[in-house]
């Protein structure tokens, strides 16, 4: 009987990068985990007492097959189908900049060229990205709206270019049970403005400070109001931006745990999620 399945992606079989310090945190409280690919037809997902995604890291390609298969699972997948809905979509930050008193990176949606021509103007220099994205992919700076088109069909957000990215970086505030237990600084090359390793970032952990631990929390508090879902765990990305921080992420769906930077996060995963175990 396997007790907890831990969603992944083909490209993550054996689970997110350091998952042996995950492994052993979940065994060491005699819970049997396994590691499953998300759209493997053969894993029975059913037999499971409860399912956690994590490193589900290709389900921006097919959004409705996620989607789909998390919403069979019903109750028995952490955070479930209506938040995951909610989470992948980047217009969710215009949800927290409306509804909360959590600051974000100013953020519009565009559906269709004009609008985002108009939107990109309305910044100076700006960043698009798609609105369902992950991994940094088709994130990109754009200068002049006027001589520029977009290589894919969108729909997108535009924000502001947060040149802080590549000198204080991204922080990123892992939360567990409500608490801010853990913090990581991602800092981006300069000739790229993305974080990711792959695009040239550095990422170490740092010292949780106050005012990110702070603001984290509240958007997470805000997360659960909008979403009406209690958050056992999550990740919110912050950068500076004039003057003081602003929300860039909530990760409430497959915010990967740094598990090779920050080990304790492993237990601290468990200790969260195991009270869900039925
Ligand atoms: N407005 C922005 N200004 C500067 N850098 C940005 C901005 N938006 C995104 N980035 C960079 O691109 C990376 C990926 O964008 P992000 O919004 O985190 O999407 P995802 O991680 O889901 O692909 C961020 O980690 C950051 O390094
Ligand atoms: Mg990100």
């Amino acid at each position: 009987m396997i007790d907890v399945l831990l969603a992944t992606s083909v490209g993550y079989r054996e689970g997110e990068p350091g998952h042996e310090v995950l492994d052993t945190a979940f065994a060491a409280r005699g819970v049997v985990s396994r590691w499953a690919v998300w759209d493997d037809p053969f894993v029975d997902w059913a037999g499971a007492g409860l399912v956690c995604v994590r490193s589900t890291w290709d389900y921006h390609q097919r959004l409705p097959d996620f989607l789909g298969w998390a919403g069979a699972l019903g109750p028995k997948l952490l955070h479930g189908v209506e938040a995951f809905r909610w989470n992948t979509d980047k217009s969710y930050l215009l949800d927290l900049a409306r509804y909360s008193r959590v600051p974000t990176v100013p953020t519009v949606i565009a559906d269709n060229p004009v609008d985002l021509r108009a939107a990109i103007g309305g910044f100076g220099t700006a960043v698009v990205k798609p609105r369902v994205g992950a991994s940094g992919i088709g994130v990109v700076i754009v200068y002049d709206a006027e001589s520029w088109l977009p290589v894919d069909a969108g729909p997108w957000v535009v924000q502001p270019l947060v040149e802080s990215v590549q000198h204080e970086g991204e922080l990123s505030v892992f939360v567990f049970g409500g608490h801010p237990v853990s913090q990581v600084r991602k800092v981006a090359s300069p000739q790229d403005i993305r974080v990711h390793s792959r695009y040239g970032g550095t990422s170490k952990a740092v010292t949780l400070s106050p005012d990110a631990a702070l603001l984290a929390v509240d958007a997470v508090a805000a997360t659960t109001e909008i979403t009406g879902t209690q958050i056992t765990y999550a990740r919110v990305d912050l950068l500076h931006h004039d003057g003081r921080l602003v929300v860039s992420e909530v990760e409430i769906t497959e915010p990967g745990l740094y598990l090779d930077l920050v080990p304790g996060n492993a237990a601290r995963f468990v200790d969260a999620v195991l009270p869900h175990l039925g």
